[in-house]
């Protein structure tokens, strides 16, 4: 087995918690569509792209839309999102990861994100940690999303690193199951006993060093 060359990080629910934000976002939308939208739900959405978790909402709702108007109200929702995250500030990182991050680094390690999300940019600029990743892929340049390995495949890639020698970090089960397709190692961010398929389950990167990547 090859030893760790590097870390993918998917980004919300792992560097920060936009999960509010979102949950804020589709539930101002369910509304005006005239039904609820609740925090169960949103939990459903964790790692989900827009376009699908649209479709979800609306199933859920019992409303019909046409793919035009579905992209009227995507775009109606990112609104409101980005207007939230565009406020965000440094605090607003997750605890122990930008510490992880400057960690891993220092241990020589190679860092990528590997998100669904279209508005990792504005993310990673609000709070200042654009520099700690050497490759950034997302939302803007994936063709499918997780559970499909895409995304952290060309995470391992743009850092020229074989997918065995890449630890990912993800709070999703998709994002699980994507890195596991891709052949990597994972380290799940929330509870075992959702994120079964994780090499490794801890709360937060807080709990974590990067000698315990070497053991996975
Ligand atoms: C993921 C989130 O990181 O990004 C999902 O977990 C979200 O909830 C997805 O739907 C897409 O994000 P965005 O910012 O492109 O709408
Ligand atoms: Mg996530």
């Amino acid at each position: 087995m090859p030893e760790i060359k590097a870390c993918l990080f998917d980004l919300d629910g792992v560097i920060v918690d936009t999960a509010v934000y979102h949950y804020r976002a589709w539930k101002r939308l369910a509304n005006e569509l005239g039904f609820d939208f609740t925090e169960e739900e949103n939990e459903k959405l964790k790692g989900i792209s827009r376009v699908r978790s649209l479709e979800l909402i609306l199933s859920w709702g019992g409303v019909q839309k046409s793919e035009a108007e579905q992209e009227e109200l995507a775009g109606r929702k990112n609104r409101w999102y980005v207007e939230m995250i565009s406020r965000m500030k440094p605090e607003e990182v997750l605890p122990g990861a930008k510490e992880f991050l400057e960690a891993v680094k220092g241990a020589g390690l190679k860092t990528a994100l590997g998100s669904a999300s279209k508005n990792s940019g504005l993310i990673l600029e609000r709070t200042g940690l654009k520099p700690l990743f050497d490759a950034i892929v997302d939302g803007n340049t994936v063709t499918a999303s997780k559970p499909d390995p895409q995304v952290f495949l060309k995470g391992a890639e743009a850092l020229g690193v074989e997918p065995a020698a890449c630890v990912v970090f993800e709070d999703a089960l998709a994002g699980v199951e994507a890195a596991k397709a891709g052949g990597m190692k994972v380290v799940g961010i929330g509870s075992p006993r959702v994120l079964k398929e994780a090499d490794l389950v801890v709360r937060g990167l807080y709990e974590l060093r990067p000698e315990q990547l070497y053991d996975l």
